[in-house]
């Protein structure tokens, strides 16, 4: 039987997650026109509501229409309140336990141009792009505070008030983002959109009870990327990645979830795959550094191509490169509080259930294969392309150029 750890509760915030398994956000892109979840949507949470990990991240959830990094990306505006409200119902009458995050986005200059417009607080080298002035961010902000409302409005337990991968609160706290202005210059202005949304969300929502937490890019492996120390740099300078991670703490948030690199630019880096097996020991690496940094709980990332050994990490025996050793090994280390799945959880979204009842034959591994991802860069309806033929006949589709 998996350690006992895995299974045990732990407090975040003022609630309980039942273990210590967490469904990292996994953006699906299969809401309705209007950002509405779809039956797709509701089948794919029920399904994780039933594998009950302690946490389950419905996904990157847009916060405005006109920042959509996909066409179908689900949204979170008052329109969509009701369907969200939905979700969250039908997953409760799955499972009661469970907490349920939702991360809200912008995806900034990540947004798609085709069907949204794309934005930066600061000039890039692509000259088509639309830059922000203070007063823009501003209305941004309040963007959040209103979603961070629906969301305690439709039910969830609290919010992942996203800050990784490139997207548009990444792209402020970067060294690269130099601009003169409120949210530009020195690490104190980089951080302020963060910091005051923050605030008037938690003036907005007196619940002490509602859960903030948040997803960092510790790293995300760009000159003057988050993790460098300046412009023009780009070796790994963990100090203000460290400093933002207390900066979270001060501000009253309840968890922090670690990741890095920029899926678009720095896919490996953010999931990694046998292009890149030691992916996996630096997401280690940059937890148990921010672990160091705070007392709230941390959720690791990078597990997904561990699997059942059979991965290309080198200079380690079969048993000791498996996803459960290292789950166990590193909740019991200190080095993590939770252990986040991404790919695994569209593989098996009932994983969390078989690995807490020793049912380890009866998982689906995750092949790292690339599928999903595959999917969501064509704008297609993601899921996984291995298990599941509704989504394999979706990547047969692309190959056909039928999508
Ligand atoms: C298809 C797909 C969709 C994703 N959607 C999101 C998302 O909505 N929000 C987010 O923070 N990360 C997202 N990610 C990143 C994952 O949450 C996770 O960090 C990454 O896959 C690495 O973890 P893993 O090795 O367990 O898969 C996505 C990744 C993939 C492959
Ligand atoms: S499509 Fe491939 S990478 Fe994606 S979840 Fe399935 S097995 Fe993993």
């Amino acid at each position: 039987m998996p350690d006992e750890i895995l299974a045990s509760p732990i407090n975040i915030g003022k609630k309980t997650a039942p273990n210590r398994w967490v469904n990292h956000p996994m953006e699906c892109n299969d809401s309705d026109e209007f950002g509405n979840p779809t039956e797709l949507t509701f089948k794919r949470y029920r399904k994780l509501a039933e594998g009950a990990a302690g946490m389950i991240t419905v996904e990157s959830l847009t916060v405005s229409y006109r920042s959509r990094a996909r066409k179908n990306q689900l949204q979170i505006t008052e329109r969509n309140a009701q369907g969200l409200a939905r979700l969250v119902k039908e997953m409760r009458e799955i499972n009661e336990r469970s907490l349920i995050i939702f991360q809200i986005n912008h995806s900034g200059n990540l947004s798609n141009g085709s069907f949204s417009e794309v934005v930066s607080y600061y000039p890039t080298a692509d000259p088509t792009v639309s830059i922000l002035s203070d007063e823009d961010v501003e209305q941004i902000k309040q963007w959040f505070v209103d979603a961070a409302l629906i969301a305690y409005q439709v039910g969830a337990d609290g919010i992942d008030f996203k800050q990784c991968h490139g997207y548009l609160c990444g792209q402020l706290l970067r060294p690269a983002n130099t601009k003169q202005g409120r949210f530009g210059g020195n690490f104190e202005n980089r951080t302020r959109f963060f910091r005051e949304t923050s605030e008037q969300i938690k003036k907005k929502i007196r619940d002490e009870r509602f859960i903030l937490g948040t997803r960092v890019s510790v790293y995300e492996g760009i000159i003057g990327g988050i993790g460098t120390a300046g412009a023009d740099e780009v070796a790994e300078d963990l100090t203000e990645p460290l400093a933002f991670a207390r900066m979270i703490e001060e501000s009253g948030f309840h968890f922090i979830n670690v990741s890095s690199g920029i899926p678009v630019f720095t896919g490996e880096v953010c999931r990694p795959t046998r292009h890149y097996p030691i992916g996996v020991f630096r997401h280690f690496t940059w937890t148990q550094a921010m672990r160091g940094a705070v007392k709230i709980p941390v959720i690791g990332t990078g597990y997904s191509y561990l699997r059942d050994g059979k991965n290309k990490l080198a200079g380690v025996d079969p048993t000791r490169r498996t996803l459960l050793y290292w789950a166990e090994k590193n909740l019991k280390s200190g080095s993590v509080d939770l252990i986040g799945i991404g790919r695994q959880s569209l593989a098996d979204p009932l994983f969390a259930k078989k690995i807490l009842a020793g049912n380890l034959d009866d998982i689906n591994y995750c092949k790292a294969c690339g599928g999903c991802s595959k999917l969501l860069q064509a704008q297609a309806r993601v899921g996984c392309t291995v298990y599941d033929d509704f989504y394999k006949e979706e990547l047969r589709r692309i190959k056909r150029g039928a999508l």
